[in-house]
């Protein structure tokens, strides 16, 4: 199988960055965009392709940058347009590129749009967004909000409700609307002619909402978020998007990736298959969901790793049989911390590469989230009041009003919180971790003096150095971006797979649990090992004994 020379981001690894806390440079406390700049070299030293960006325009900051008041500037935050102007061609000359995040399921209450939209039924603006009269003196229907509550809210001034799937302030778009769709495309335009080089684009599969907007069916003991049943994957979702790509996207050289909550692999196919025209790859959400509980995302549960790895072997079937293109990702800024979800944190380092081994040789483009790359682990705040973020704080609320005591509530935050992610990066072991020389805006994860770059950098064996090389791999072997995957059949807690391409293969394994385990011998005679967690290779003619979260990739040549 060849690779097209346009589908560089198959063979890229991207890095995330969530600029507020990645770097401040001014001292206000807050990561900025000249911070990034500076970082480049840190970067490319790491050895990634491409950096997305979360929301870096101008916002009211309701929903940390996903309530966009203004596309086209660059929030004062973070710096100015000829500050974004320098950090991007900077990485250019790296060879780095850089994609933006795409937020037009909705926009923010402050955008001009809104003020307009909100001011009479016949305000050109108004259509804008989506309008519905009340029903039986309350609103147009049952679903509700994924941060909470209602997902509609009753405007005075036109006497109507707008839908707003996610806060209040955060208002969805009406995409059957053509004047929306042209704002859109003149928004990627503008973007994308100042040279980026594509887009995630924010929960992307909500844009075409099912006529009708009748209720949701109400789901038993699910009082948290639970908005999706009438809206994902709507109806003319795929016509938008083939749109956007005809009318912007195919006219430069891009890379996209879709946030697609609530999409079975089958569904994803739509958005991918080489000859959909639409979108690259999608972020899907089942591994996601496996420790859900009665409140969502909010639950005190842990996965297992049998249904693990049920659901990225389904998406690695059933995209490679659609001749579609998976993302990895093991966590993000919605996201907790990797090795405290996935992992184990008193096995931090060694968790930390079983996870990187058993992502980065999936078949896909492998994303990596800002100090993942060190081993970051959850914040665990130990106070309401240390929480930034909107969705956390009204967690804890409805938490307390369905009779959860404060300490569960808060141990359910310590596990499963956005904010777990959201600490600043953890440079050195000066004085806040020399993120900002002033107060950072939220706190950092106190184990910054024990967890942080500087001390991965000159450390042999560090989380880092073993993920430079699983990039490095990736770069210099094929069979990791064209291989076929398939599973292999082992004990519960122990992951294994192989990739498959007419001229290499490589078998990888990894151990997900705290046991010893045993791994049948699978002919790994001619095999080398070509990156390994532990310093020796327990290995006999029948079979390989695996340490706790120890992982291997072996690799032979087959012509
Ligand atoms: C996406 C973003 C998340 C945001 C939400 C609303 O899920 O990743 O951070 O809160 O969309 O824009
Ligand atoms: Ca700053």
């Amino acid at each position: 199988m060849m690779m097209n020379s346009d589908e560089w981001w198959k063979k890229s690894v991207v890095y995330q960055i969530y600029p507020k806390s990645f770097n401040d440079t001014n001292g206000d406390g807050i990561g900025d965009l000249n911070g990034i700049t500076e970082k480049l070299d840190y970067l490319q030293k790491l050895g990634v392709d491409v950096l997305w960006l979360n929301p870096i325009y101008e916002s009211p900051g309701i929903d940390n940058g996903y309530d966009i008041s203004n596309y086209y500037g660059i929030n004062p935050e973070f710096g100015s347009m000829d500050d974004f102007e320098r950090l991007l061609s900077s990485a250019h000359r790296k060879g780095i590129k850089i994609i933006l995040d795409l937020v037009v399921n909705h926009t923010s209450s402050q955008h001009p749009w809104f003020k307009e939209a909100v001011k009479s039924r016949d305000n050109k603006y108004h259509d804008y967004y989506i309008w519905k009269p009340g029903r039986n003196g309350g609103a147009p229907n049952n679903w509700g909000s994924s941060f909470g509550g209602s997902a509609w809210k009753y405007v005075e001034s036109v006497g109507e409700y707008y839908l707003h799937l996610f806060a209040e302030e955060q208002p969805d778009l009406n995409w059957e609307n053509p004047a929306v769709v042209e704002e859109v495309e003149k928004i990627m335009d503008f973007w994308l002619s100042k040279g980026v080089d594509g887009f995630r684009m924010d929960v992307i599969n909500l844009i075409s909402k099912y006529p009708g907007y009748k209720d949701g069916p109400k789901k038993k003991g699910v009082q948290y978020g639970d908005y999706y049943d009438g809206v994902a994957n709507g109806p003319h979702v795929h016509e938008y998007i083939k749109k956007l790509n005809s009318d912007v996207l195919s006219k430069y050289d891009t890379m996209t990736v879709g946030e697609t909550p609530h999409t079975t692999p089958n569904e994803a196919a739509q958005y991918v298959k080489s000859d959909a025209h639409e979108l690259n790859m999608v972020f899907q959400f089942d591994h996601m969901h496996l420790d859900y509980g009665k409140y969502g995302r909010y639950s005190g549960n842990r996965y297992n790793v049998k249904d693990l790895k049920r659901v990225m072997t389904k998406w690695q079937y059933v995209l490679d049989q659609n001749s579609g293109w998976n993302s990895l990702y093991w966590s993000n800024h919605d996201q907790p911390r990797a090795v405290s979800r996935f992992g184990n944190e008193k096995y931090r380092v060694a968790s930390a590469k079983c996870l990187g081994v058993l992502l980065h040789m999936q078949k896909g483009t492998p994303f990596i989230y800002q100090g993942e790359e060190i081993g970051m682990v959850n914040a665990k705040f130990n106070d309401i009041s240390d929480y930034n973020d909107v969705d956390a704080k009204n967690a804890y609320h409805v938490l307390l009003s369905n009779g959860e005591s404060k300490q569960e509530a808060l141990k359910i935050l310590q596990m499963k919180s956005r904010d777990n992610a959201r600490t600043p990066m953890q440079w050195n072991a000066s004085e806040n971790s020399g993120f900002t020389p002033g107060k950072p805006w939220l706190q950092l994860n106190k184990n910054y003096t024990s967890i942080n770059v500087d001390k991965d950098l000159h450390s042999k064996d560090s989380v880092f150095q073993f993920y430079q090389q699983l990039i490095r791999l990736r770069h210099e072997l094929d069979v990791i971006t064209v291989g076929k995957y398939q599973l292999i059949d082992t004990d519960d807690d122990i992951f294994a797979f192989e990739r498959i391409s007419s001229t290499e293969r490589l078998v990888v394994v990894g151990n997900l649990s705290t046991r010893k385990g045993v791994f049948e011998k699978h002919n790994l005679e001619k095999y080398t090992p070509l990156l390994h967690n532990y310093d020796n290779v327990l290995l006999n003619s029948e079979r390989l004994v695996l340490r706790p979260f120890e992982a291997l990739i072996f690799y032979k040549k087959v012509k």
